[in-house]
């Protein structure tokens, strides 16, 4: 018998969770005005929304958070995180921040300015927020297969190179702030981009001489995915694949929340000086001297060990087989997820698992309200909500999917609960027919408004 995987570590520290009735949840989620985030997390049983932030650091992680050097300029902390960014990414040049958002908004800072246009695949929605806020467009070229949930392309996050290529040909040369590829494409359903697309994408930034970035934050989930599924890669270590990648870009940014497994910390990654030192500037203005950038002594020796940790090929292998475990059970109860099963989370296709609910009453919403009814279990609506109103016209953007987002932390939840997870879903699908209307909007903000949005259920 061929041993299945197991998971490449035992715990040592527990955590207690509560558990809630129907009832208490009926009326938590109401007090919450029907959004997910207004909820204590003590309210949550499983806690779904995000795999930012929220994974279980090592022994060697805390143990290396009791030598931070907390100096304000050079501490040793700074030089170990500088040689784990150059070891891993390649990257010579970097400016620690204090999350992926913080990146964004240094580097764009330099990158982006008022009637820019920045291609990439699916942006994620601080890094659209960025470009927006700086009356920019962020267009989104990724391959229609995305949009399929039932078309199982290994490479599902890829960017379209003919819908990019147009973008680059109509679009003024100095209206071309950059191109960002973000790895893997979160918004598609942590559908990894293959390294032929990269390789494609970078052939195209140089022909038309646009700056590359990557949007980093899950870059080790897409390597083992290159490794796992793209030809020509299986041979060849998950670090050595993420170093492959890395040298396709001109710079990353990266929030460290996720596949380094630290709970606070980002970075920005440059291959020349003279962006660098434009960026240095903003660095200080917005996140910290240039040694330190919104982070701690501390965290950034645990980032420098979690980018280790975070590129080793049985961590990941048992992380996305958790994952990947979690999506079958649900895809073979008839329920409609994005298939085949990303890195970080199941993406739940609420159009068609709530049929009967309007688009405009927020299906996935109303579906993300429902698990927490049932389970006590938090996804997130990655949908209509998310998409925001039109910056022109003002009214809502309905994606081409309306979806539930269930993101799983690193190395914090056993299969128990993933079957638990699973158990909560089918018994709302069993009674899907019975969910006829959705929810209505009773105030939000001008943008990001699924953040602060508050909702009422419509009877
Ligand atoms: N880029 C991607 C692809 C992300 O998924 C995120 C965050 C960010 C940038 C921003 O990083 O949170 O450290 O400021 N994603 C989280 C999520 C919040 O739930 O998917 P941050």
């Amino acid at each position: 018998m061929i041993l299945p995987y197991c998971e490449p570590f035992k715990i040592k520290m527990v955590e207690s969770i509560r558990r809630s009735t129907p009832e208490e949840r009926k009326e938590w989620i109401k007090q919450a005005s029907y959004n997910l985030f207004n909820l204590r997390s003590d309210q949550v049983i499983i806690d779904l929304l995000t795999d930012s932030g929220t994974g279980a650091m090592s022994d060697v992680q805390w143990a290396a958070v009791m030598t931070g050097d907390e100096s304000y300029a050079g501490a040793s902390s700074y030089h170990h995180l500088k040689e784990a960014v150059r070891d891993i990414t390649g990257f010579e040049y970097f400016l620690p921040t204090h999350q992926g958002r913080a990146a964004e908004n240094v580097l764009f800072s330099v990158l982006v300015k008022e009637g820019d246009v920045i291609p990439g695949n699916a942006h994620f929605d601080t890094t659209k927020g960025h470009i927006e806020y700086r009356k920019a467009t962020a267009v989104d070229c990724t391959v229609d297969a995305a949009k399929d949930t039932t078309n199982r392309d290994p490479f599902k996050g890829n960017a379209d190179l003919v819908k990019l290529e147009k973008v680059l040909s109509v679009t003024p040369h100095e209206r071309l702030g950059c191109i960002v590829m973000t790895i893997t494409n979160n918004t598609a359903g942590g559908q990894p981009v293959s390294m032929a697309n990269l390789r494609g994408v970078r052939e195209l930034a140089d022909r038309y001489g646009v700056t590359l970035i990557f949007d980093s934050a899950r870059f080790a989930e897409n390597a083992y995915f290159i490794k796992t599924r793209e030809e020509g890669y299986s041979g060849k270590t998950v670090r050595e694949i993420a170093l492959e990648m890395f040298s396709l870009a001109d710079g990353m940014t990266m929030s460290s929340k996720k596949d380094a497994i630290v709970n606070m910390g980002g970075f920005i990654g440059f291959r020349e000086r003279e962006l660098f030192r434009k960026a240095s500037t903003f660095n200080i203005m917005f996140e910290g001297f240039v040694t330190y950038g919104g982070m701690s002594g501390r965290d950034m020796n645990a980032l420098a060990r979690g980018l280790y940790e975070g590129t080793e090929f049985d961590y990941l292998e048992s992380r996305i087989n958790q994952v990947k475990r979690l999506g079958e059970k649900l895809h073979n109860a008839g329920i409609p997820v994005q298939m085949p099963i990303g890195g970080h989370a199941i993406f739940i296709d609420a159009g068609k698992f709530l049929p009967l609910v309007p688009a405009a009453e927020f299906p996935a919403q109303r579906l993300a309200v429902e698990i927490y009814l049932e389970g006590g279990v938090r996804g997130t609506e990655i949908g209509t909500l998310m998409a925001d109103r039109d910056p022109v016209t003002r009214e809502n953007r309905f994606p081409a999917l309306d979806m539930v987002r269930l993101a799983v932390p690193r190395r914090v939840y056993t299969d128990n609960h993933m079957d638990y997870v699973a158990a909560t879903l089918i018994n709302i699908f069993g009674r899907r027919e019975s969910i006829k209307r959705g929810l209505e909007i009773k105030w939000e903000a001008p943008i990001m408004r699924h953040f602060t949005i508050e909702l009422d259920l419509i009877a």
